[in-house]
């Protein structure tokens, strides 16, 4: 059966901004200049202003914007650095090609997001840093890391590749506190500006994606964005003179100019997601076989991921490929299978690689295929 739901439709959204595009991409071919540049610089600005961060350097990756930024915060061979063991592989990739130990901790019970009360145990002599994700567009337990952090003297990385947009919530995640450790509201703010710096991806189908690969690291501290600019350009400051190892790692201006047309449009696109995630989880609430992701006002829902428990997650797929329904199961493992070390047990994140799977949601999905993607569910589960 022909695909009637893809899981993403990029042809859609770029429909509606193609001739805002078309002049982005001329004024670039006018200007000449194709790596960094004024209209980076300008992307910068644009993305530094809108999440409220001091500093956004524009990289030629998500990856490279957590290799860049636990580079950039001092993390390096011999550190130890604490994350989610349910990811996409480059969070604990970018750890491991610092030369740092990746050490894996839980998620928490009925979330996508790391147990904060599982760290402070995982903590050693060696552990540096923490790298939190914010999964799927939702926020992980940051007052509760935060504090951690503190008291440990440890850097934070935020993996914000596929939370752009998110606001940290009123009710605070993982805790009971009223949003924020005491003198650091984090309620309302941006994800990816909460800890020492933010990781963000511009991969076509991220919420705000580049028409390529695309990247930033934000931060509010001066030194790191100072280093992350060396870093991402051969380590230089000045032409031909390399004071460390860095990379080839410049946002390009054609990208730049893409990104410029789309960021405003933003949340309207990211308002758009929630409210069909909304109407999923009215028409699909109660249905036996089927748990819902944790609703939170301010989830992006990069991904709409429901729970097809009991080893039927596969059989559902594909019964839904059938009817022309397409999903995708973000992830089918945990990252340990990959190297690092385990702290205590992976339950919740095996439990999720298990049953995971992702419904098609994006801000051009029409009603139609809204309500085909329901009903097909429905009848896949019996329901
Ligand atoms: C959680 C997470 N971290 C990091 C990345 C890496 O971003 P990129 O693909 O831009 O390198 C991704 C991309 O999918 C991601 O989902």
């Amino acid at each position: 059966m022909a695909t009637k739901v893809p899981v993403l439709d990029l042809r859609a959204e770029h429909a509606s901004v193609r001739s805002e595009l078309e002049a982005a991409v001329a004024r670039v071919l006018d200007s000449g200049q194709f790596v960094l540049g004024p209209e980076v610089e300008a992307f910068e600005e644009e993305a530094a202003e809108y999440l409220g961060a001091r500093f956004a350097v524009g990289l030629n990756s998500g990856t490279d914007a957590l290799v860049i930024g636990l580079r950039a915060l001092g993390i390096g061979p011999g550190d130890e650095v604490i994350t989610s063991a349910f990811s996409f592989f480059a969070t604990s990739e970018a750890i491991q090609l610092v030369g740092a130990v990746p050490v894996f901790v839980d998620l928490a019970e009925g979330s996508f997001t790391i147990d904060a009360e599982l760290v402070e145990a995982a903590i050693t002599p060696r552990t540096a840093a923490l790298v939190p994700v914010h999964l799927y567009g939702d926020a992980a337990p940051m007052a509760a890391l935060l504090e951690v952090a503190e008291r440990h003297a440890l850097r934070v990385l935020e993996d914000a590749a596929q939370a752009f947009g998110a606001r940290y919530p009123q009710r605070c995640v993982g805790c009971s506190c009223s949003g924020g450790r005491p003198g650091q509201l984090l309620a309302g703010r941006r994800l990816g500006t909460l800890g020492d710096a933010g990781a963000i991806s511009f991969y076509p189908t991220k919420n705000l994606g580049a028409l390529g690969d695309g990247g930033l690291l934000v931060s509010d501290d001066a030194e790191c964005a100072a280093f992350a600019r060396r870093l991402r350009n051969h380590g230089s400051e000045r032409r031909y003179v390399h004071d460390t190892l860095g990379y080839n790692s410049r946002l390009d201006a054609l990208q730049a100019a893409a990104l410029r047309v789309k960021l405003p449009l933003l949340d309207g696109y990211n308002a758009a997601r929630r409210e069909l995630a909304r109407r999923y989880d009215a028409a699909l609430a109660g249905v036996a076989g089927l748990e819902l992701p944790p609703a939170s006002s301010e989830h992006v829902y990069h991904q709409y991921t429901v729970r097809v428990p009991n080893g039927r997650r596969d059989a559902v797929a594909a019964e839904l490929a059938r009817v022309g329904v397409a999903t995708a199961v973000h992830y089918p493992n945990t990252l340990e299978r990959y190297g690092g070390r385990v702290h205590g047990e992976l339950k919740h994140a095996q439990a999720a690689a298990a049953s995971v799977l992702s419904l098609p949601l994006y801000p051009t999905l029409t009603e139609a295929q809204h309500e085909l993607v329901v009903s097909a569910l429905r009848r896949a589960l019996g329901a």
